[in-house]
């Protein structure tokens, strides 16, 4: 059964501990928090602060992604604040090894994540210090867009390699996730899916989330 990771991007941020209590309740077993810096990506959403508060709202586990420049600047921060998962792209320009040797060292999980034009080979240097690869399915920025197909063999070409070497890595996908496509993407090899805007905008957020995971 894939996990679910509802992305609080699409949740009421002046109601966010109700929010991520309606939905824990209901089955899911991750919180993804989306976190923007207005230059990684041409939008704004929420930081190290909001992490902190969340963490003392909540005992599920924090899928932190990092749309951000300078991860090596700022992921001790979000490890202090609470992050169960640190995951940021590996389009930055940053010693990526030694960020992820960074995270694992506190005791946390680790992520890498690919936009729709970036090859899933990308990742594949780091695979052996990854807990997860995110595949974007669209581009990152923004909850609501429509699901790129593209991402599909981009997920098949990464479960086979991971199965190649052996490892524990999981895949998860971002981005137009719906309860249409995620059977497909299941199908190809993805372990958890996030879902915004499908699941904080449906018109009973319980029943979407028990949805999902029943799928
Ligand atoms: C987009 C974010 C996503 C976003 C997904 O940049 O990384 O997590 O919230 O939202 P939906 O599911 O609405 O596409
Ligand atoms: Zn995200």
């Amino acid at each position: 059964m894939a996990k679910l990771s509802p992305s609080i991007l699409s949740a009421d941020f002046a109601n966010l501990a109700r929010d991520v209590k309606v939905i824990t309740d209901a089955g899911a077993d991750w919180i993804h928090v989306d976190v923007m810096d207005g230059h990684f990506v041409p939008n704004i959403s929420i930081g190290v602060p909001v992490v902190t508060s969340l963490r003392k709202a909540t005992e599920g586990f924090l899928d932190v992604h990092l749309m951000i420049t300078d991860p090596d600047k700022y992921v001790p921060a979000f490890i202090k604040a609470g992050a169960d998962l640190v995951n940021f792209h590996v389009e930055v320009d940053c010693d990526i090894e030694a960020v992820l040797k960074e995270i694992k060292a506190a005791g946390k999980k680790t992520g890498l994540t690919i936009k729709p034009n970036t090859p899933p080979e990308a990742v594949f240097p780091y695979l052996p210090l990854l807990d997860m690869v995110l595949v974007m399915s669209v581009e990152p920025g923004f909850g609501g867009q429509s699901f790129m197909p593209n991402s599909i063999p981009k997920i098949k070409v990464l479960k086979e390699k991971i199965t190649e070497l052996g490892l524990n890595c999981e895949i998860e996908i971002d981005g137009g996730i719906n309860l249409k496509n995620a059977p497909e993407v299941i199908e190809a090899g993805c372990d958890i899916l996030v879902a915004g805007s499908s699941v904080f905008n449906a018109p009973d957020v319980p029943a979407a989330v028990k949805a999902f995971k029943a799928l």
